[in-house]
């Protein structure tokens, strides 16, 4: 059965974004799809048409260019797209002493996890209001919860998203327009190469999930309208339990967890 609303999704080519695709895809949603790879994009709108029959439009950008949120915006504004969910998914990390990671690295994770995120919400916010209808989620991480010793910037950026999302979606309560926070804890996906965090104890010994159960719940929470979600029982406990650690415990264990092991 054709489902007239339209998702938008970043970072579709890969890991989370990927499976959200399927996901909506399966529900007969009309997609936009957005990431930098153009061709790994074509390939997986090519799938989607095969084997869902739905309409697929690949939108190929950079979001960690200033500019490229409002690119888009304005790319889907002039096909008369109308973006009934917006799934704020695109983001990186990487691991390291801030101190010895280059600060386009940094400026990197904060264009794309923060402002770019930001701007898209705002952009595709306003038509939403005047539908007074719409759903937006926002993919954060259990990271959010915590200080991120060796990946503070990437942590920091995670605790916006999630500050943000949990604010708007207060704001945003009597307007039609839902917001959901998604938090997934440690996800095997293409991530840990680009963060360098392969062999961090978090994802060599801590048992990651896999990337099609964790979208799976994000694309849940998002159905059932909730405000925050955290993918996974050990990663909601997790998450949880640093409410009432001590600060410099929950440091502390932070970092040793994103620490590197040899085997
Ligand atoms: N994996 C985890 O352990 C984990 C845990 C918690 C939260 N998360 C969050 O989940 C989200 C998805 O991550 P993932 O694990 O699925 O990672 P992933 O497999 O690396 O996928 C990231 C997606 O974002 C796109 N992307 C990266 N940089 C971009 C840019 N500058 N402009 C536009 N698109 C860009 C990538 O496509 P291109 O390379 O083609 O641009 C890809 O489609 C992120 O926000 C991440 O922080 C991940």
């Amino acid at each position: 059965m054709p489902n007239h609303q339209t998702v938008l999704i970043t970072g579709a080519s890969a890991g989370l974004g990927f499976e959200f695709a399927h996901l909506f895809a399966r529900d007969h949603y009309k997609l936009v799809l957005t990431a930098r790879s153009g061709p790994k994009l074509n390939e997986l709108a090519e799938q989607l048409r095969r084997e869902h029959n739905v309409q697929v439009k690949v939108i190929p950008l950079d979001l960690g260019l200033p500019q490229a949120s409002q690119t888009l915006f304005d790319e889907t504004q002039r096909a008369g797209i109308h973006v009934d969910i917006l799934v704020n998914n695109a983001g990186y990390g990487m691991s390291g002493e801030f101190a010895r990671i280059p600060l386009e690295e940094s400026y990197g994770q904060i264009q794309l996890n923060i402002l770019a995120l930001t701007l898209l919400t705002r952009l595709y916010l306003g038509p939403m209001l005047e539908r007074r209808s719409g759903k937006i989620m926002n993919v954060a991480s259990t990271a959010a919860f915590q200080p991120g010793p060796l990946m503070a910037v990437y942590y920091a950026t995670k605790a916006y998203v999630l500050s943000f999302s949990e604010a708007l979606a207060d704001e945003l309560r009597h307007s039609g327009v839902q917001v959901t926070c998604f938090c997934p804890g440690a996800t095997l996906t293409e991530f840990q190469k680009r963060a360098q965090t392969e062999n961090s104890r978090l994802f060599k010994s801590l048992s990651p999930m896999d990337a099609k159960t964790v979208a799976a719940d994000g694309y849940r929470a998002l159905t059932e309208g909730k405000t925050l979600a955290i993918s996974g029982l050990k990663n909601w406990l997790v998450a949880e339990s640093v409410r009432f650690a001590p600060r410099k415990l929950v440091t502390a264990i932070s970092r040793w967890v994103a620490e590197p092991i040899s085997r």
